[in-house]
This record gives structure tokens, C-alpha cells and sequence, in this order.
């Protein structure tokens, strides 16, 4: 019998919870499954069952403004936070609707389609960079750049801009860090006027002389005569690198890695390349990039019968509800083949991640191209060191050696 995690436990700052999380959601899912981490403010479910249940739920809340004074929402955001203009990832409806409708018909499948092979061209440039080295960083040379690439050539990024686009992108990445001292976060702002000045540079010429890309359909599109304003499309601009840039880099990663470390699932990688689609799935579902998402109930609510007041902040661990053995019988191994790879790794209900299927194609292209180049890819030796991340699960670095056969 061990004690219930809870507080810095379930942090990143607990050595156990950033190599091993799985050791303590199983505890959790157990032995107290809707757990009121008193010390952090918050409630922590683990059960697949109560996480699908709180996503759904389309009365539950995202709005930081809903969440009690003592709860881990209102601790850690700062005032910049609260200044920052809201994107729909922390809005309710109707807000949250209205931007959705509108991005989507900017963001969507045709223009997500007409990616794939321009993705396949970006990986193929990426490893051309590392022909000939005897080992190196995957993820600083492929997953990273990779979505930045991705993304900078969708929203129609000048190529003579993608060096500092770059840059900005990267720098936006330290919204994530647990510890948020004043030098980041006036790092952080700096940054990120930067970042919108740019795109409000952009947004003026394309409203001028429009062309084929994501802001020139963000600015066009429209529903009842309603259209998005400037400060709305370059915070989606901005939400689009923030949600989509490090998760794809770490769904890339953690792949590679799963794969690297369990021979057999590889070998039936490179025997059937079409098995990409499933072992993405797979990842999603053992080792998925979110930890967590969050929502607020506005009046009380129960969970399991268990009651939850109003105002609380409900964690939904994502990783721990996919590898949940109510769904998945030996949930941690990694079992590219497995016939029910139900997860929670892009969330779900109405804030159900509008990047998923990008996503996707980025990370089976990646996958593909990187085995079929390199089908004796292994790992370096090196020490694999999770990242320092609230909100994600990553590693901060994975060096590889090609090997090619
Ligand atoms: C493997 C990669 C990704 C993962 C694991 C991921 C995960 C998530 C999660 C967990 C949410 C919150 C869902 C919820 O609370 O129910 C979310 C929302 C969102 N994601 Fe992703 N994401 C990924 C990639 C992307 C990409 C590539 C983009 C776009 C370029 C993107 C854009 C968004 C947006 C706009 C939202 C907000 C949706 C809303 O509030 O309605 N994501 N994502």
C-alpha cells in the first residue's frame, strides 16, 4: 500500500511523476480516483471513465475567471496572463463557438490535406541536413523544426522571414516553463510583441493583395456577415504555434523513441510501413504530449458521486486515462497493433483540439520518411532526460545514431 500522490508529487518537479507518471496514476485510478490535492488546488482525476465524462461535459467551464480563489488557476496565472487577449482554448461559449466556427472554415480538412506532401518535402530537407552524421539530436534536428516549418509555410511565412518566425516560435515555448521568474516572463512579453507586431504586418499586406495561405482565408472567411478582427486572428496566430509547435514535436519524439526501444514493434515498422497510422495512435494513447487539460464546473457537480464545488480546477490527466486497464488490457506496453487504441491525447468535447488531424499527417509523414531513410536508426547511449515542462511530456533530447542499412 502506498501513500496517494498529491501536491508537487504530481508535478514535474517530482522526479517519480516526470520519468514514471504512470507509478502514481496507478495509485491514483485505485485508491482515491477524484483526488483533492488540497496543497495545489486542485482535483486530479486519473479514470478514463470521469475524464471522458468532465471533456464532455459542455456545462463545465475553460475560463480561468471561473476557477475559486484557492485554486491552482488563480496561484500560478499572473497578471500578464490575465492581460493577454483570450484565445478560444480559454473560452466558453458563446465565444468559444463563434471562433471555432469561423477558424474552422479556414483550418480545415481540404487545406490540412494540401499539406501532405509539402510535409513529406520539409522532412526530406530536414534529413538531408543530417546526412553523413555519425549521430545526432532528433529532436533539434527533425521534430522541432519540423512543425515550425510546417505551420510557417501554411499561414504563407515569407521564406525570408522563416529564420526569425523561427526564432519567435521557439521563444514562445517558455510560456510552459514551471517556473516563471520576472527575467521570463519580460522575456516572454518581449517576444510575443514581437510575434504580433509580425503578424499585424502580415495581416495588412494580405488584406491589401491576399494570397493562398491560412491568414489570407483567416481574413476572408465570414458567417452572417461576421468575420474575425485583426486582434482575433493573430491571437489564433498565436495559439496555432502554442498549441500545435510542441506537441507535435514531442508526439514525433515520443514515437521515435517507443519505437527505438521496443525492437519488435520496429521491425513490424519496417515490414509494414502502412502500420505509421498505428503506432502515432499508440503513442497517443501511452505516451500522448498533454499531460493534462482543465475544466471548471460553475455550480456544484459530481464525479463519480464524488462532489465537486463549484469553482474547483479539475485536472484531466490524459495519460493516465489512456492507459487506464478498464479500457486497455496491459495498458503500458506499447503495442502498435492493438485493436482499441481509444485515447484522450487531443482532449475532447467542444475544445476537442482543432489541430488534430495536422497533427497527424505531421507525425506519420515524419515517422515514414525517418524509417524508410533510416531503417537502422538507434538509439546513441545517451542519457534521456524528460522535459522541464508543466503541460507537456516530452524529451529534451533524443541523439541517434542512422546507421542506415
Ligand atoms: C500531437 C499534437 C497535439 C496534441 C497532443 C494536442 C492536444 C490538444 C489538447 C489536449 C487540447 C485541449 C483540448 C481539450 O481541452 O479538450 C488542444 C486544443 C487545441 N489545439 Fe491541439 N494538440 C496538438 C497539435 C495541435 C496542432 C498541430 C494545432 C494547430 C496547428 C493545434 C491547435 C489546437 C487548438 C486551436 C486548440 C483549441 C481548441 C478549442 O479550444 O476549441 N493542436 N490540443
Amino acid at each position: 500500500m502506498h501513500d496517494v500522490p498529491t501536491g508537487l508529487q504530481l508535478t514535474v518537479f517530482d522526479e517519480t511523476f516526470r520519468n514514471r507518471p504512470y507509478e502514481f496514476f496507478e495509485i491514483l485510478r485505485r485508491v482515491d480516483p477524484v483526488h483533492l490535492d488540497t496543497m495545489l488546488g486542485r482535483i486530479a482525476l486519473t479514470r478514463a471513465a470521469d475524464v471522458a465524462a468532465v471533456l464532455k461535459n459542455r456545462s463545465l467551464s475553460v475560463d480561468h475567471s471561473n476557477a475559486g480563489p484557492d485554486s491552482i488557476v488563480q496561484k500560478f496565472i499572473t497578471a500578464q496572463d490575465r492581460e493577454a487577449p483570450r484565445s478560444m482554448l480559454v473560452l466558453d461559449d458563446p465565444d468559444h463557438g463563434r471562433l471555432r466556427r469561423l477558424v474552422s472554415y479556414a483550418f480545415n480538412a481540404r487545406a490540412i490535406d494540401a499539406m501532405k506532401p509539402k510535409v513529406a518535402a520539409i522532412a526530406d530537407t530536414l534529413l538531408d541536413a543530417i546526412d553523413g552524421m555519425e549521430s545526432f539530436d532528433l529532436v533539434e534536428a527533425y521534430a522541432a523544426p519540423l512543425p515550425i516549418i510546417v505551420i510557417a509555410d501554411m499561414l504563407g511565412v515569407d521564406p525570408a522571414d522563416r529564420g526569425e518566425f523561427r526564432r519567435w516560435s521557439k521563444g514562445l515555448a517558455n510560456v510552459f516553463s514551471p517556473v516563471r521568474t520576472p527575467e521570463l516572463l519580460a522575456g516572454l512579453k518581449a517576444n510575443s510583441d514581437e510575434l504580433s507586431a509580425y503578424f499585424g504586418r502580415v495581416i495588412a499586406e494580405r488584406r491589401a493583395v491576399p494570397r493562398e495561405d491560412l491568414i489570407s482565408a483567416l481574413i476572408s472567411v465570414q458567417e452572417d456577415g461576421d468575420r474575425l478582427n485583426d486582434e482575433e486572428i493573430v491571437t489564433m496566430c498565436n495559439l496555432l504555434l502554442l498549441a500545435g509547435n510542441l506537441t507535435t514535436t514531442d508526439l514525433i519524439g515520443n514515437t521515435v523513441l517507443a519505437l527505438l526501444t521496443h525492437s519488435d514493434q520496429r521491425a513490424k515498422l519496417i515490414a509494414r510501413p502502412e502500420l505509421v497510422v498505428e503506432a502515432v495512435e499508440e503513442t497517443l494513447r501511452r505516451d500522448p504530449p498533454v499531460m493534462q487539460s482543465l475544466r471548471i464546473p460553475t455550480e456544484d457537480y459530481f464525479i463519480g458521486g464524488v462532489p465537486v464545488s463549484a469553482g474547483s480546477a479539475i485536472t484531466t490527466f490524459l495519460m493516465a486515462a489512456g492507459q487506464d486497464p478498464a479500457l486497455h488490457a496491459n495498458p503500458l506496453a506499447y503495442d502498435i497493433e492493438r485493436a482499441d487504441k481509444t485515447h484522450f491525447a487531443f482532449g475532447g468535447g467542444v475544445h476537442f483540439c482543432l489541430g488534430a488531424p495536422l497533427a497527424r499527417i505531421e507525425a506519420q509523414i515524419a515517422i515514414a520518411r525517418l524509417f524508410e531513410r533510416l531503417p537502422g536508426l538507434s538509439l546513441a547511449g545517451k542519457p534521456i532526460e524528460r522535459n522541464m515542462s508543466a503541460a507537456f511530456n516530452g524529451v529534451k533530447e533524443l541523439w541517434v545514431v542512422p546507421q542506415p542499412v
